[in-house]
């Protein structure tokens, strides 16, 4: 009994190691057939890192994971074309396109006739030069990141006025977006749901300006009151003014100072954008705005827009992006139809 036993010791012990060594190569071939996940993993956890971002459960994460390789596969594929931009991995990666769009966009036109915005100052304009860059010229704040609110259309109007007051004043200062996301009663303007530049323009002509961003900083939500109390107003405009939709003219208001355009962000390329002259219209249903601080050629002869967007650095050109002009119709993305500026 006593041999017998310790045989069937041994045919359990050798039985548990086949199984163990079985167990081994079945871990190691899978991990060879995964290997390009498991890299992937290891590019979302770094990923992660880079950006801070912390996810509620393992579930949550899982499917962050699954978006992030998703974009990346986008992104290295679309790569491979030859074209006149790039795409990269930036802060918006773990979401999907419809996720991202309706936290970041956020243009609502209104009904037309509805602005209060006079003539085009700038019609007769002819001597149009062939480059204009506001940025390098010092009258461009550094690029903001309007988070997870749909507030471009803030952003976009504090810009084309930081610009217009830092070129009639020759002081560059940093305006407050919140006060405007706060303060703007307007009903048509909703917060971070959205809005228009034109009716950021109507709020600081009838509040009497804007003050600073230091003064009144941005929170990434809409305050529940306007918290204006004893900030001094550091800019004033007296009006604004509307565009003609066309490159044309857009040029020619561009040429004299940034301008607020309204433009279709809506694709996978626009939010994926790294650098380049970006040549691939997402269409012409309006719902970004930014700010046109700029417009040239390159060496290779194509015409851009220089573009301030507010989605901070990782995206772009360090936050800009230049878009291809003189495309016809009402632009690239549609950045000619509906322009304005600000006036003081
Ligand atoms: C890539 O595109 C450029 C510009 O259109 C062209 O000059 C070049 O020959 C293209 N290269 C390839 C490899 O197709
Ligand atoms: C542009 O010139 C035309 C023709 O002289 C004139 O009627 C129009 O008022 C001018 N526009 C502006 C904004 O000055």
């Amino acid at each position: 009994m006593a041999a017998m036993n310790k045989y069937s010791t041994q045919l359990v012990l050798l039985a548990l190691i086949i199984f163990a060594m079985g167990l081994f190569a079945a871990k190691v071939s899978s991990s060879r057939l995964l290997n390009s996940d498991v890299s992937m993993k290891e590019r979302h956890e770094q990923w992660m890192k880079e950006y801070g971002r912390v996810y509620e459960d393992t579930a949550e994460k899982e499917r962050r994971f699954n978006i992030f390789k998703i974009n990346v596969e986008r992104i290295e594929s679309m790569n491979k074309l030859n074209r006149s931009f790039t795409l990269g991995v930036n802060a918006f990666t773990d979401l999907t396109l419809e996720e991202f769009r309706a936290s970041h966009n956020g243009y609502k036109q209104r009904p037309v006739g509805s602005l209060k915005a006079t003539s085009f100052k700038y019609e007769n304009f002819t001597s149009v030069p062939n480059l204009i860059n506001w940025v390098t010229n010092g009258a461009v704040t550094p690029v903001k990141d309007q988070g997870q609110c749909g507030c471009c259309w803030a952003f976009s109007a504090v810009a084309s006025t930081e610009g217009i007051h830092s070129i009639n004043t020759k002081k560059l200062v940093s305006l407050s977006e919140q006060q405007v996301l706060d303060c703007d009663t307007n009903g048509q303007d909703q917060g971070c749901n959205g809005g228009m530049p034109q009716g950021a323009f109507e709020y600081m002509i009838s509040n009497g300006g804007l003050t600073t961003e230091d003064a009144y900083p941005y929170t990434g939500s809409q305050g529940w009151w306007c918290n204006l109390w004893f900030d001094a107003i550091a800019a004033k405009i007296s009006n604004y003014e509307n565009v003609p939709s066309d490159e044309g003219s857009l040029q020619k208001a561009v040429a004299n100072q940034p301008c607020s355009v309204a433009i279709d962000a809506s694709c996978d390329d626009f939010m994926q954008y790294s650098g380049g002259v970006f040549s691939e219209s997402c269409g012409d249903n309006l719902d970004h705005a930014v700010t046109a601080v700029g417009y040239g050629t390159t060496d290779d002869g194509t015409d851009y827009w220089l573009v301030k967007n507010s989605w901070g650095t990782s995206w772009g050109e360090n936050g800009y992006i230049r878009m291809q002009r003189n495309v016809g119709g009402n632009g690239m993305c549609g950045i000619a139809t509906d322009a304005s500026y600000p006036t003081m």
